[in-house]
């Protein structure tokens, strides 16, 4: 595990979008799954503007997303479908047939993770998959005590991931109960995984996974033997011990 710490959420913004961008460079073709929140919309803004400039380009990319609520319809701007298009996905130059996201609004939801888990095998499997981390310490919507030896699957959020997304629903019955995920099984065989850390909320999963021990109570420590696993996190989650 690589661990770069950083000042702020500016720096980690920064540091996320190079990491990303020099990977592209090496490799025009890359396979990625991108996450949704708060945590990489700094990274995606500049992302946008490397691709803007003609730095780097996602033409011969294909973008998967790592999770959606279940149930719920592209067009809704709550969708991490409407997220990740109007945070990045619009803003930068990759063909609408290169963009493969969950369809939380599917009428057979196993199906749709079939066929989801097809689409990621057509494109050769994941060469980075880009993690946020829940305070939980979910990845993508893995949460605590889920299995780990599955691929895409639908999944019931945990209270705490509901509490974390309350304040952007109207009320509490309005949050969803369950999502659509990569599994742990997709997530740890992409060739490599960026994990961000940020907001003072992450620590107790931070600490989880730099204790180096596999916890199903922290999914986020399912990754911590992975071949290229790069973590860039705040230097606020850094715990006393190191
Ligand atoms: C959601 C997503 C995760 C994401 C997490 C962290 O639960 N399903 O993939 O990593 O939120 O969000 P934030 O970056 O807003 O802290």
């Amino acid at each position: 595990m690589n661990i770069i710490w950083v000042a702020d959420y500016d720096a980690l913004a920064e540091q996320a979008a190079r990491h990303v961008r020099d990977l592209l460079r090496a490799n025009g073709t890359l396979s990625i799954a991108l996450p949704t929140g708060d945590t990489p919309i700094g990274m995606y803004r500049r992302l946008a503007a490397y691709a803007a400039n003609g730095e780097i380009s996602f033409r011969h990319t294909r973008l998967f997303n790592l999770d959606e609520y279940a149930g719920m319809a592209p067009e809704n701007p709550q969708s991490y479908h409407a997220f990740l298009h109007r945070q990045f996905l619009d803003h930068i130059d990759a063909p609408a047939d290169s963009v493969r996201l969950l369809r939380g609004d599917a009428h057979d939801a196993d199906e749709e993770c079939r066929s989801y888990d097809r689409a990621i095998a057509a494109a050769g499997g994941l060469d980075l998959a880009i993690l946020g981390l829940g305070a939980n310490g979910h990845i993508a919507f893995n949460e605590p005590h889920d299995p780990w030896d599955r691929e895409t699957h639908p999944v019931t959020l945990a209270e705490t991931t509901r509490n974390a997304h309350r304040p952007n629903f109207k009320d509490d019955d309005s949050v969803p109960r369950a999502g659509l995920t990569m599994g742990i099984k997709t997530l740890a065989a992409a060739r490599s995984i960026l994990l961000l850390g940020a907001g003072l909320s992450k620590r107790e999963a931070m600490a989880a996974l730099l204790a180096g021990v596999k916890d199903a109570a922290w999914p986020v420590t399912s990754i911590i033997d992975h071949p290229k696993l790069t973590v860039i996190a705040e230097a606020g989650l850094k715990p006393t011990t190191l």
